[in-house]
């Protein structure tokens, strides 16, 4: 430990960050700016191209940040594991997605730790920051890992939840708490010492389970409370009442309530997914996760309403949808960032076309995507909004010119109520 700890304090312990993706390579920044020489190492040839020539290819991290540490020397990428022979801290941000049938693939955390014990020496520090179910860490990383290295002495295990939030102009990685989970006491210890190095305020909790669960609960909070009001939205609508107006108001009281905002459906690579991992994990114990699955499946059905809201409004304008032409706005899952995976505008392009929709998409964060085995380019966002019949707003980016859009449609369903800040005129345009 001495050895280890001794390396840390003076930062001359070589981080290797395993997975420079969303996670991973603000970590990889964060750590050669205080000063650590740090490898990112990805299997991904073309993010390990990019970053050793400074570019890159996440929108939290400027090239002007990124580039300078690569010329000076304190940060490179590698697609070579036997990098990890000279690490002294280990940390894995690898994808943790469900497979086909809804259940956690733990399989990328199997193959790094894998990597790691093939590499393994003595005074090495391997933290897991994916998001997983409890256990994961001790039942998954640790067995590999402590072959021959005492728990604690020789080799020391944390998992470190990530909280990065794309986009979030307020809180990046220094400023966001991080909750640290040890194997032993003595791998809290030499975890903490690693992260405040980096981050203002490291909580350490008693053990690795509880690390991951507390990361459960923070997202299946989110998850929960967007389904309720999404459910909300649903009925409100059947009462003739603005959902939004109803949280815009209930959102003045100043304790008790935390407002959260309905929408086209549940979007990226934590809240839709990894409340499904602790519901996995519950399932083995016989125990059902009620609230999760009732979540999952109010957000789940949310794609499906709106296409139920396009339907409506178009027959409103004595409209079929057969033959429509239709403009999704925002293909991304949130609003002013690159990322699709799991966006919902995916289901509403699908049911939309299911039904004889024409069905075109526009988005100025993502021009041309490849996701669920389809290759879809956008059109120009500055083109004209007045040949479709309507327009359908997913996602609410800053860049979308909303008065054009207000005067130009003929129709907006704006999932968003994004429209309210943009026009008085609301005679076509309709809510969730
Ligand atoms: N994106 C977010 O906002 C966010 C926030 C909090 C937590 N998380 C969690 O962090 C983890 C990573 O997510 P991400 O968004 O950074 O994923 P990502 O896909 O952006 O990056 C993961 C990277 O890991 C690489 N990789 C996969 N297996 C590898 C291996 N065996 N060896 C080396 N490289 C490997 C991939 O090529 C990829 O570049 C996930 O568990 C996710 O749930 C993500």
């Amino acid at each position: 430990m001495s050895t280890l700890s001794q390396k840390i304090e003076q930062r001359t312990a070589r981080v290797v960050v395993i997975g420079i993706g969303y996670v991973g390579l603000p970590l990889v920044v964060e750590f050669a700016r205080a000063g650590f020489r740090v490898t990112g190492y990805d299997k991904d040839p073309t993010k390990v191209q990019l970053f050793n020539q400074g570019e890159s290819y996440i929108e939290d991290i400027p090239t002007a940040v990124l580039g300078p540490l690569v010329k000076e020397g304190r940060a490179d990428a590698t697609t070579d594991t036997t990098v990890l022979a000279q690490a002294d801290a280990v940390i894995v941000c690898v994808p943790t997605p469900l497979n086909k049938t809804k259940e956690p693939d733990i399989s990328y955390i199997v193959s790094a730790t894998e990597e790691i014990a093939k590499h393994q020496h003595k005074d090495m520090l391997i933290v897991l920051e994916s998001t997983t179910y409890p256990g994961t860490t001790r039942e998954v990383l640790a067995p590999p890992l402590t072959r021959g290295f005492e728990l604690g002495k020789e080799v020391f295990i944390c998992f470190s939840p990530e909280r990065v939030d794309p986009g979030n102009k307020h809180y990046g990685t220094r400023n966001t708490p991080k909750v640290l989970g040890g194997s032993t006491e003595a791998c809290i210890t030499a975890g903490k010492a690693l992260y405040s190095k980096i981050i203002d305020h490291v909580v350490p909790v008693s053990s690795t389970d509880t690390a991951e669960m507390v990361k459960l609960l923070e997202n299946t909070f989110r998850a929960v409370n967007i389904g309720l009001v999404n459910e909300m939205a649903q009925f409100s609508r059947s009462l003739g009442i603005d959902p939004f107006e109803v949280i815009r108001a209930a959102a003045t009281k100043p304790f008790g309530f935390m407002p959260f905002y309905p929408g086209p459906g549940l979007g990226g690579h934590c809240i839709p997914i990894d409340p499904l991992y602790l519901s996995w994990k519950l399932r083995a114990l016989k125990v059902q996760a009620k609230f999760i699955d009732l979540a999952d499946e109010v957000n789940s059905s949310m794609p499906e309403y709106v296409v139920g809201r396009v339907v409506d409004a178009l027959n409103d304008q004595r409209k079929p949808l057969k033959g429509s032409r239709i403009l999704v706005a925002g293909i991304a899952y949130k609003k002013n960032i690159t990322d699709v995976r799991e966006s919902p505008a995916f289901d509403i392009i699908a049911g939309l076309s299911r039904r004889g929709a024409e069905v075109e998409y526009t988005d100025p964060y993502a021009p041309e995507v490849h996701e669920h085995g389809l290759h879809l380019k956008g059109v120009d966002p500055s083109g004209s909004f007045a040949p479709y019949d309507a327009v359908v707003i997913v996602t609410d980016h800053d860049s979308f010119d909303y008065p054009r859009m207000a005067r130009e449609a003929q129709l907006i369903v704006d999932t968003r109520d994004v429209m309210r800040r943009h026009t008085e005129e609301r005679r076509h345009i309709v809510g969730l």
